[in-house]
């Protein structure tokens, strides 16, 4: 196993902002794998399974051919048996349903297993919830980024309106609360910060000192 680096923490923590940071300084690929819980709910969606239907997502994820591609100037996308679901992953629904689905033990391991797949072959920055815990834990680069429930749902207010779109803290913040507790509280592979995982909060931090951070570290 190469010495990759896993970057673990809750939703809006600004995790990939970093990991996409770190990836380009040390030339080594980026793995978002929350896009890759995404296509499975994106797959669900098109074949009518609830999110919380336990048997028939088990199914679905068994059936179906997940893959993850690198455009030439190195952008993830995924594939779902064949099409490409990327410009589908970033709506409230799918983050709520990706939420959803990652809790099924068959969809989590079907996930840990492509992407210790790709940590075996190369280095790379890996972001998530359960790298650390679960995906590489012997890695001696492990990381919890964080930052306060309201400091997440007032980071996600400020980017919707810069992006011209319009966004209601309020509502921003509940959808940040239930999905940090969906992740955190479900049985299997929860997310956690593991006693040997480097905890930085980003809460009074920029994008700049956190990648600082993990940089002196590796
Ligand atoms: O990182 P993200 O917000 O795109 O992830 C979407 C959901 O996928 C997240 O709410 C929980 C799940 N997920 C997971 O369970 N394990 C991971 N390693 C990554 C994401």
């Amino acid at each position: 196993m190469k010495q990759s680096i896993g970057i673990d923490g809750p939703a809006g923590a600004g995790k990939s902002t970093v990991a996409k940071r770190i990836a380009k300084i040390l030339n080594i690929p980026y793995l978002d794998t929350g896009a890759m819980y995404r296509g499975v709910a994106v797959a669900a969606k098109r074949h009518g399974v609830g999110f919380t239907d336990e048997e028939a997502v088990a199914a679905l994820v068994e059936a179906i051919d997940l893959q993850v591609q690198y455009t030439e100037t190195g952008e993830q996308h995924i594939l779902v048996d064949g099409e490409d679901v990327t410009g589908e992953l970033r709506t409230e629904e799918i983050s709520q349903g990706a939420s959803l689905v990652s809790r099924v033990p068959a969809v989590r391991d079907r996930m840990t297993e492509l992407q210790r797949k790709v940590a075996h072959a190369q280095r790379v920055v890996m972001d998530g919830r359960d790298i650390c815990t679960n995906v590489l834990p012997d890695t001696p680069y492990k990381f919890f980024v964080t930052a306060s429930a309201e400091e997440r749902a007032n980071r996600r207010y400020k980017q919707l309106l810069e992006g011209g779109q319009q966004a209601d803290y309020d509502t921003i913040l509940a959808d940040i609360i239930r999905r940090d507790k969906q992740d955190s509280e479900r049985a299997y592979k929860p997310l956690y910060c593991g006693e040997d995982t480097k905890r930085i909060d980003t809460t009074h931090m920029t994008i700049e000192e956190a990648v600082n951070a993990i940089l002196s570290e590796v």
